[in-house]
Parts: structure tokens; C-alpha cells; sequence
């Protein structure tokens, strides 16, 4: 396994970062498990080492900068750089309320973890992806996101208002472009994922797809040629509207 690719998944011990992590791992990718929770962590490396797949937990909580900072510390010491990052850890804090009753801080909270964590660990780890002969990024958004989509009412979620979620995936978006146009002239490809409504814990097993089918375009997305997109929001069809 000494020359396989190394993966970063955030929040990867459950749900689309999980399925995320198998499916790399079962195409020779070496695993960096993220978990907020050490023991959640280790149990989901359990599980996968059952499937053959070479995985490592990295406690990290993408709201706290010392358990970023640590994380890298760990990557550069083992490894050296970082080849692929998955942006995946999320939640979502509305509580069904329309906008006008969205508590500040629920929005801010939603913040804390979807936008602002995930812009820590992109900033974080991007001294050791430039490392990476092809690094990847891939930031876990939603068509939830797309300001185009939302304003349509013949869209299939246009009966959903949820302010913070949606509106911190709106932010991921522009994460992804700005990031994109600072690194166009290396080779570190950045896209947004959506993954499509998937039955997790975040929508109470709601969704109608299997994890399966929304980590493929996550593992579409971490596994870019070179001559593949930058900068874009993607599904398993294709485009996806900003
Ligand atoms: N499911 C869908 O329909 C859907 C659709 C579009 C986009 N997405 C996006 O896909 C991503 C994965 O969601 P999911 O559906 O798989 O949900 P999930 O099963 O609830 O998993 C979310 C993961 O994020 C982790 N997490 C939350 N806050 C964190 C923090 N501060 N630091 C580190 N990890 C944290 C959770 O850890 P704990 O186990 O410790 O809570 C968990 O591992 C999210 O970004 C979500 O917005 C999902």
C-alpha cells in the first residue's frame, strides 16, 4: 500500500462519508478517517478493515483550529502530503422553521461547522495537497444550494425554506469557486458534490437515495483525471445550477 493515495474524509464515520470512505478505500485509496468522536471514529475503522481497506481515525472536530492543526501535524509526519480531501462534515440546525423564525444562533452554529469549518481545514490542509503530484477537493454541498433551483417553482424542493442549511451551502459554493480561481494554475482540482437526498441521520432517513448512490459523485469527483473540471457543482447527471 506504500504508494496508494492518501484521503482525508471529514466526518466519515457515518452516512455519505462513510460510503465515501469504503468505496475509496475498496479503489486502493489509504484512508484518513475524520471524527469529531474518537470511539465513533474507531468503530467505523473497524468496520471498514473487515472490508480489507487500509484506514486510519483522525480525531478532529472541524470547528476546533487545535484539532485541525493536529491533524496536519499527524499527515506531514506520516505521510508528507495529502492527495484528496473530502469536505463532508455537516449538519443542519433549522428545526423546519421558515427564515423569520430561524434563531440567530442556530444560523450561526450551522455556520460554525458547514462554512466556516470547512473553509479551516481546506486552508489548513492545502500546504500539504500542493504537495500531491494531482491533489483533489471535493465540498459536500447540495441542490438544496443552488439559488437557481431555489427560486424555481417548478423545482423539486421549492416547498423547502430552511435558511441555515441552505443558505451555508449556497456559501460552500462560492468556497468552491474562489478557491478554484486561487488555484488555477496548479494542478488541485476543486469541485462541490451534491450528492442528492440521501437516508441519513441528517433528514431522519428521509431520503429517497441509498448512501451508495450519493458517495458516487463524491469518489467521481476525488478520483479526477487531469484533465477533468475545476471550480464546478456537480451531480451524478452532471451540471448542476449555482
Ligand atoms: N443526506 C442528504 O440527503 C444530503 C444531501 C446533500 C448534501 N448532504 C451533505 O453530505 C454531508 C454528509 O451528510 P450525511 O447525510 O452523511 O449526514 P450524517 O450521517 O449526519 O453525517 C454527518 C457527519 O458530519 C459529522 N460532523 C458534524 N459536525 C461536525 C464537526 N463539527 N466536526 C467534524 N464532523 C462533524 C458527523 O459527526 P457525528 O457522528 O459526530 O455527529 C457525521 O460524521 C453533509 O455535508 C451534508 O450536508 C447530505
Amino acid at each position: 500500500m506504500g504508494n496508494s493515495k492518501i484521503v482525508l474524509i471529514t466526518g466519515g464515520n457515518k452516512g455519505i462519508g462513510f460510503e465515501t470512505a469504503r468505496q475509496l478505500g475498496h479503489l486502493g485509496f489509504t484512508i484518513l478517517l475524520g471524527s469529531r468522536d474518537e470511539t465513533k471514529g474507531k468503530e467505523a475503522m473497524a468496520a471498514l478493515k473487515t472490508e480489507n481497506i487500509n484506514a486510519k481515525v483522525i480525531t478532529l472536530d472541524v470547528t476546533d483550529l487545535d484539532t485541525i492543526q493536529s491533524a496536519v501535524k499527524q499527515i506531514d509526519d506520516q505521510y508528507g502530503s495529502l492527495d484528496v480531501l473530502i469536505n463532508n462534515a455537516g449538519l443542519s440546525l433549522d428545526g423546519g422553521v421558515p427564515p423569520s423564525q430561524l434563531e440567530l444562533v442556530n444560523l450561526r452554529m450551522t455556520y460554525e461547522t458547514n462554512v466556516f469549518g470547512m473553509f479551516s481545514v481546506t486552508k489548513a490542509m492545502l500546504p500539504l495537497i500542493k504537495k500531491s503530484p494531482a491533489g483533489r477537493i471535493v465540498n459536500l454541498s447540495s441542490g438544496l444550494a443552488s439559488l437557481t433551483l431555489n427560486s424555481d417553482p417548478e423545482s423539486e424542493f421549492y416547498g423547502l425554506n430552511l435558511l441555515a442549511y441552505m443558505s451555508s451551502k449556497t456559501a460552500i459554493n462560492a468556497l468552491t469557486v474562489l478557491f478554484a480561481k486561487e488555484l488555477r494554475d496548479t494542478s488541485i482540482k476543486i469541485n462541490s458534490a451534491d450528492p442528492g437526498f440521501t437516508s441519513t441521520d441528517l433528514n431522519g432517513h428521509r431520503g429517497y437515495r441509498s448512501v451508495e448512490q450519493g458517495a458516487s459523485i463524491v469518489v467521481k469527483l476525488a478520483t479526477l483525471a487531469n484533465d477533468g473540471p475545476t471550480g464546478g457543482f456537480f451531480d451524478e447527471n452532471g451540471v448542476v445550477p449555482w
